[in-house]
């Protein structure tokens, strides 16, 4: 199995370094504008490997990545303290169009994994550029969200968080949906009053800003659920993890990527799960979904319609 990473400045490269320690590829290729920038990346990743592994990892150009079973593009502008991902949008609204085409042309078999924010509308971008059919076009982040709330359940009620199962689906973002309805602590389900929910939902819209005011954005997080998402994704048995897919009707919403139970597995997105949700879940869902649809319209006149092929000149590591 071959993989890619595009974009491996501080969170591209700690994305790669994970996929390395997750998953033994046969060969995993960095790609950066700054070519530099990429040969550092993955010679640090290699001495960072003291264990037998059978992976080489190199750095690589876009042409590179023909025949690779994953693709993951992380490239783009990163959040800066006070910045919500949705300010993003402008700035990396070209960049992932041009390699989402670049990409669909190069790797034509693989699956593309997008972490690049605003995710979500990155990834509807990502797959309308790339030409991929939606099954092999997958947001990664709502994962992530929903570990961020498992260590916010685990710390309020003295529990490890392998002892919660709670996710979070909607946008990585602001309009992030806790699905409490179906959180449990200990085998336990939830009793939160309303109070409690929302100082819930306050603390985890605001840690990973926290986290990026604290070291300059993050990393760990996203890298390590990144991993185990595509450790996922290639297995041959489906799993079920909360992650970004464009919907083609599930929860009522179509031809926009939101966080959803997605199964994956056999290197592609295999169906969405519908789970059953209160109504103010649903709602919730209702509405993260409507206004990326409307930040997807944005992308596209900011776009002009126009998907330009990728040079390696057009895009600068986070
Ligand atoms: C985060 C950024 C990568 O949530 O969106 O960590």
């Amino acid at each position: 199995m071959r993989a890619g990473v595009v974009g491996v400045g501080k969170l591209g490269g700690a994305v790669a370094f994970a996929l390395a320690q997750e998953i033994p590829w046969d060969e995993l290729v960095l790609v950066d504008a700054l070519e530099g920038l990429a040969w550092a990346q993955a010679e640090d990743i290699r001495h960072g490997l003291p264990g037998p592994t059978p992976t080489v990892v190199r750095a690589g150009d876009l042409a590179d990545l023909a025949g690779a079973d994953v693709v993951v593009l992380a490239a783009g502008k990163g959040r800066k303290p006070g910045m919500t991902r949705l300010d993003l949008l402008h700035a990396n609204a070209g960049l992932v169009a041009s390699l989402g085409a670049a990409i669909g042309q190069v790797a034509r078999k693989a699956t593309l994994v997008v972490l690049t924010n605003p995710m979500d509308v990155m990834t509807t971008l990502a797959r309308q550029a790339s030409g991929l059919p939606r099954e092999r076009v997958i947001g990664s982040g709502t994962l992530v969200d929903s570990v961020r709330l498992r260590v916010l359940l685990a710390d309020r009620f003295r529990a490890s968080p392998a002892e919660v199962d709670a996710s979070v689906l909607g946008e990585h973002g602001d309009r992030a949906v806790p699905i409490f309805s179906r959180a449990k602590v200990r085998g336990e389900p939830l009793e939160l009053d309303p109070g409690s929910k929302r100082e819930i939902i306050e603390q985890l819209r605001g840690l990973s800003a926290r986290v990026i005011e604290g070291k300059g954005g993050t990393a760990f997080g996203p890298a390590g659920c990144t991993a185990v998402l595509v450790r996922s994704l290639v297995s041959p048995t489906p799993g079920v993890v909360p992650a970004s897919v464009v919907l083609r009707g599930e929860y009522g919403l179509r031809d926009v990527a939101v966080g959803v139970p997605a199964v994956l597995g056999q290197g592609r997105l295999i169906r969405v799960e519908e789970w059953p949700l209160r109504s103010d879940e649903q709602a919730g869902l209702q509405e993260a979904g409507h206004d990326l649809s409307r930040y997807v319209e944005d992308a596209a006149i900011v776009l002009g319609q126009a998907v330009r092929h990728a040079r390696l000149e057009d895009f600068a590591a986070p």
